[in-house]
């Protein structure tokens, strides 16, 4: 069941090359220029007409939201507000009936999102689904959606869900920035033929996994960690922290590297590994002084770059490489290393990869 796989978690993480196909095969056709949603498609004028669109989600989920913001006003021009369904739902939260409220959870069971639906439902607004498990709870409850089809998750650190929630989201936004006009007919075949690109670069991604895991030993017995991205690697430094700090239990802080200087940066010592996502455009000079700010103070420098950068190379402690794509798709190649570098660390400390302790796979309480 594990396909030789060691872990389910390793063996989710080398599927993602699959799970995206899977999610947007019958879906994207990228030589026809054509994105066929039924959820979007049957609901286009709700889509269209959204004054703003609200993504209610938890954990992992909610990091695919945070990602979705980026794409949803870069591409389509509407405004979002990513939430966190547990606090939504207590907030007395202002909801239109011209709001478009997203959910998005993976096993289509989690008490929060369940509850941040029925609060949308009941203030007329139309809310739209993005799960994994076909059938579930969520899916059933919510107006319209799309299934993200990764395949059954089994190791609670979620990984394909997350790439696949990410690959839904933008094909959303794609689709809505074609009908608005908010992106020229260039660009939008450009993204298609680029996605249709992506699991091959993910494969080229998990080809650098022996050197990560070579990176994690280094830095195995570290107490804390953090992670720093900008834009649209902002959500994907809070998911590697996440990652980190559910497998192994090290202590690990997301932040966007900006912020690094209004705090977190008192606690950088040569005992404090830090992982920056430094890819190419994405306000690439910006993460370079950033990273130089780190080194000056003895901070050890784990930084994600694009193939074949040399910048970061001469500063950093360790670079791993992902291939180069489009800013906004980003995110679908610079989790891998880190998913793999927590993996690593998790399994060199004795953990219990698969089964965390403390945590559930849906948390169904709230
Ligand atoms: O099933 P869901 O996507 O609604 O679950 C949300 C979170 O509980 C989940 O993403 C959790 O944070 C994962 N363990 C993260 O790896």
């Amino acid at each position: 069941e594990k396909a030789g796989y060691e872990h389910f978690m390793l063996k989710e993480i080398y599927e993602q090359p699959s799970a995206i196909k899977d999610t947007y095969r019958g879906r994207m056709l990228a030589d026809r220029g054509i994105i066929r949603m039924a959820g979007v498609d049957d609901n286009l004028e709700k889509f269209l007409n959204a004054k703003r669109i609200i993504v209610v989600a938890c954990g992992t989920s909610w990091h695919a939201g945070l990602v979705s913001e980026y794409i949803f006003e870069d591409l389509a021009r509407i405004p979002v507000e990513v939430e966190y369904a547990s606090e939504f739902r207590y907030r007395n939260p202002v909801i239109n009936k011209d709001d478009v409220v997203i959910a998005i959870s993976q096993s289509g069971e989690t008490a929060d999102t369940m509850a941040a639906i029925k609060l949308a439902k009941e203030n007329g607004a139309f809310v739209f689904g993005v799960c994994n498990v076909v059938g579930s709870s969520i899916s059933r409850e919510t107006h319209a959606g799309a299934y993200t089809h990764a395949g059954p998750e089994i190791g609670v650190a979620s990984t394909k869900a997350f790439t696949t929630q990410i690959t839904i989201l933008s094909l959303m936004a794609l689709k809505l920035g074609k009908a608005k006009g908010s992106i020229s007919n260039s660009d939008y075949h450009m993204y298609l033929n680029e996605m249709e690109q992506i699991p091959s670069k993910i494969e080229k991604a998990l080809q650098s996994n022996d050197h990560i895991m070579k990176v994690a030993a280094v830095y195995k017995n570290a107490k804390n960690c953090l992670y720093l991205g900008r834009g649209y690697n902002f959500p994907v430094a809070l998911e590697g922290a996440l990652k980190l700090k559910e497998i192994s239990y090290i202590h690990a802080e997301g932040y966007p590297a900006a912020e690094m200087k209004h705090g977190p940066i008192a606690l950088i010592d040569e005992h404090m590994p830090v992982v920056v996502i430094a890819t190419k455009k994405g306000h690439y000079e910006k993460v370079v002084s950033n990273i130089q700010e780190i080194k000056s103070r003895k901070g050890k420098i784990i930084a994600v770059v694009t193939e074949g950068d040399t910048s970061v190379k001469n500063i950093a402690d360790h670079v791993i490489e992902v291939p180069e794509t489009f800013e906004a798709l980003t995110p679908l190649l610079t989790t891998i290393p880190l998913q793999l570098f927590s993996y690593h660390i998790a399994v060199m400390l004795g953990k219990n990869v698969d089964q965390p302790r403390n945590l559930a796979k849906s948390v169904t309480v709230e």
